[in-house]
């Protein structure tokens, strides 16, 4: 059974209201209230406090937050470090990620795919960048701590990044943060706590009970002669702001509790999902395709002569698809572009050239029929671009009639199994034959190569069926 981690963000576009003491003190405290369950925390900000916190003294670094963001699996990165925590080393090199970063799902999608399991503590950057935005979008739940009213306005930004995507936001709530208890105000709202927590509402966001207390002691725990920073846990035990943060774990381990199904684990299985899709998708189009090929009659499976399948085929209306074998094609087109009969001796020099320019353009064949009735056929090869570059006419006399001139006879073959339509004759439509990977040909039927053969297809009745090139 894969792991799926449960993930809690820290976020504020705020500085100093507490985010990473938050982060860093509230995993201590899960671990500490849920010995068996795995915490790992994380910082996509570059102040090193997580590693300072949690790294065993002489431990090896064997990567950080910024291998997971370029693809290393997040369990392949964890580091057991203090306190029971496992932590994923930061990194000063975030940034370089932002312009490249693929989306705002992508953690998500790494996430899902870590093998990570238990909680997640991610630690943001004081503003909404991608890596924020994506630490929010992965989040199961989101603390967003306000000390006073400038954080709290700052706060309508996350909730319109939930709006824009159309985020369900209840897992999103405030807490408020270095409380000064001693602040009192007169009339209804008697002090910072109170007044927050009334804004908050009032501007229909969630707002904890719970808050944090500013306190001189915890505010000590990181100056001191070691440069060590402490935790609450072990060394503000009798403040206000230790059971507070027993409060919040408590909060914290019910909701992880209450979800069965985390964001990590949802999203993994749309991806399955997506993929058992992609998957169908491709058996669809692989069914329907010709058993053999077209121009020699051989069948491809268990064909164990020499020539590979080199080229798909195509009709435009999709009636007539399959594969060619490189050298039927080849041959193919040397007797029917040059004239030349396969004994010549101009033969084999023109079968290379031909080769070469097959399998870098796609060859379009169109029947078209003269005012006297008389079929002839115009054959381009284009560029993947859909660039123009060859053009020949080719008379079909004979087609009709079935006489073969040992010349024209792969082409006659070839038209006859994909273009015919009714009384011997070819129908109103076009074949285009594109290279495939000889290895695996089928690849060209996958979702991404496709599409692109549609795109061509579309562009080739842009194109060259109503006569612009
Ligand atoms: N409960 C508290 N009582 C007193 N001081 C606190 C408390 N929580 C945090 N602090 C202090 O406030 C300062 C800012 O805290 P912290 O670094 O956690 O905030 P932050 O939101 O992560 O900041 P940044 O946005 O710069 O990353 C620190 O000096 C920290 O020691
Ligand atoms: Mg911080």
């Amino acid at each position: 059974m894969k792991n799926f981690p449960y993930i809690l963000t820290i976020s504020s576009e705020k500085g100093g209201v507490g985010k990473t003491t938050l982060a860093t003190n509230l995993a201590i405290y899960l671990k500490a209230m849920h010995e068996n369950l795995p915490v790992t925390v994380m910082s996509f900000d570059n102040h090193f406090t997580v590693d300072r916190m949690f790294e065993l003294k002489g431990q090896s670094i064997r990567g950080t937050v910024q291998d997971m963001l370029t693809g290393t699996p997040g369990s392949e990165l964890l580091h057991s470090g203090q306190y029971g925590i496992n932590y994923i080393p930061s990194s000063n090199s975030l940034a370089e990620l932002y312009q490249q970063f693929k989306g705002p799902m992508a953690l998500c999608r790494m996430m899902a795919e870590s093998g990570i399991s238990g909680i997640v503590v991610l630690d943001t950057r004081p503003d909404l960048n991608i890596l924020t935005q994506n630490a929010l979008y992965a989040a199961d739940r989101v603390l967003i701590p306000v000390k006073d009213m400038p954080s709290l306005e700052n706060c309508k930004h996350i909730f319109a990044l939930f709006d824009q995507r159309g985020i369900d936001k209840k897992s999103l709530s405030l807490i408020p943060c270095l409380i000064d208890s001693r602040i009192k105000y007169d009339g209804l709202f008697k002090d910072q706590r109170t007044l927050l927590r009334a804004f908050a509402i009032n501007r229909g966001y969630r707002c904890m009970d719970i808050f944090i207390s500013k306190s001189p002691k915890v505010e000590s725990l990181n100056t001191n002669p070691e440069g060590k920073i402490y935790p609450i846990l072990t060394h503000a035990r009798g403040t206000e702001v230790h059971n507070q943060f027993v409060e919040l774990a408590r909060d914290v381990l019910t909701g992880y509790h209450q979800t069965a199904e985390p964001r990590a684990f949802l999203y993994h299985q749309w991806l399955t999902e997506q993929e058992d899709k992609k998957k169908g998708a491709f058996l669809a189009r692989l069914e329907g395709i010709l058993p053999h090929c077209v121009i020699c009659g051989a069948r491809h499976e268990g064909h164990e002569g020499t020539t590979a399948k080199g080229f798909y085929f195509e009709s435009s209306d999709r009636v007539a698809r399959g594969f060619l074998h490189s050298d039927c094609l080849a041959r193919m087109l040397c007797c029917a572009l040059y004239d030349v009969s396969p004994e010549s001796e101009t033969f084999e020099l023109s079968l290379k050239v031909i080769r070469e320019n097959a399998r870098v353009s796609v060859a379009v064949l169109l029947p078209h029929a003269a005012e006297d009735d008389r079929q002839s056929l115009r054959f381009i090869q284009l560029d993947p671009s859909g660039g123009l570059l060859l053009e020949r006419f080719i008379s079909l006399d004979g087609f009709t009639e079935g006489q073969l001139d040992g010349i024209r006879d792969g082409l006659f073959l070839l038209l006859n199994e994909t273009l015919l339509g009714y009384d011997s004759r070819l129908r109103n439509g076009w074949l285009a034959i594109h290279p495939v990977n000889e290895e695996q040909p089928e690849l060209i039927l996958q979702e991404v190569p496709y599409r692109r053969v549609q795109e061509f297809h579309r562009l080739v009745a842009d194109t060259a069926v109503n006569g612009t090139i």
